[in-house]
């Protein structure tokens, strides 16, 4: 897909994913990637790694030139790419930002990535900038607001959008509906995709005392365009439960590649990226997860696929 084509965004929740009329979002290749990361560069552009494609996160990338740049227009050559971002705070309940939006889109034109992804979730509130990405409760007023948000997202970057389900550690009192209901709403009435991020399922349902496996059979596949994976790391809360934090700082854990692979039933090969953005490895143990991906995304070969392209 290229930022030149014309991109008609359905909006009517009577429409499904089936009727778009373009890859929606299944452009990745059906591999697994990695995130870029500044320590990771200079190995990737000297030897070009066969990896699906690279990852970056938007907001990195939002000044006008310098190395950032420099390195990624050299790896955008080999690479197909996706474009994360952390900023947008869709969830919130203020407008989303305009001049973010405009950085976004320029963004997009520049590189062409091959997908742009978003998270449930807000993270801006009365012009301050939080670093985290906080819930928001599940009710139809929301539900009104982060429909109304992607809308302006896609129609502002003339494509559609995968938005990511959050990993959290505290939920509101009351919600109307289930987190996978209320993605399923989304995806019908926008038009827009899912990131199933397999750590966030794991974490946010160990935290809440929910089942793990339950969440992913909810899951509306047909809209996911894109898997996450990464490392948690585990503590224990003040009442001596079990408490994950989604720290993508260490290897994927054995329940997550589990759940992973239950997916991955379901879903056949889909682009999946490997998250790892504190203590960095080294690229080659990177590259060691992303093959283990790979593995069982080839394993998944003949599962029924759901995704909009393959429905297309
Ligand atoms: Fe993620």
């Amino acid at each position: 897909m290229t930022s030149a084509q014309t991109i008609a965004v359905p909006r009517s929740s009577a429409r499904s994913a089936a009727d778009h009329a373009f890859p929606a979002f299944g452009a990745l290749p059906r591999r697994a990637g990695i995130g870029l990361k500044n320590e990771h560069a200079a190995d990737l552009l000297r030897d070009r790694p066969p990896v699906g494609f690279l990852e970056i996160h938007a907001e990195n990338y939002m000044g006008a030139g310098g190395p950032p740049h420099h390195l990624l227009k050299g790896l955008r050559e080999t690479y197909p790419l996706s474009v994360h971002g952390v900023g947008l705070s869709i969830g919130g309940v203020e407008d989303l930002d305009e001049r973010h939006l405009d950085r976004l889109a320029a963004l997009i034109e520049r590189y062409a990535p091959q997908s742009f992804s978003e998270h449930l979730a807000w993270s801006t509130h009365a012009g301050v900038y939080f670093n985290d990405l906080f819930p928001i409760a599940y009710d139809d007023a929301a539900l009104k607001r982060v429909v109304r948000h992607v809308q302006q997202t896609q129609e502002r970057l003339r494509r559609p959008m995968l938005l990511e389900n959050p990993s959290t550690y505290v939920a509101y009192a009351r919600s109307d509906w289930s987190e996978t209901d209320f993605l399923t709403e989304i995806a019908r009435q926008t038009g827009c995709g899912l990131l199933l991020d397999v750590n966030n399922v794991m974490v946010s349902c160990v935290n809440h005392g929910h089942d793990a496996h339950a969440y992913l059979d909810a899951f509306p596949m047909w809209a996911v365009g894109e898997i996450h994976l990464a490392g948690y790391a585990e503590r224990q809360d003040s009442l001596g439960a079990r408490l994950l934090i989604d720290a993508h700082g260490s290897a994927v854990a054995d329940d997550v590649w589990a759940l992973f692979q239950r997916a991955t039933a379901r879903l056949g090969p889909t682009p999946t990226l490997i998250e790892w953005d504190n203590d960095v490895p080294e690229l080659p143990v990177l590259l060691k997860e992303a093959r283990a991906a790979d593995t069982i995304l080839a394993a998944s070969a003949d599962a029924p696929t759901h995704t909009a392209e393959a429905l297309a």
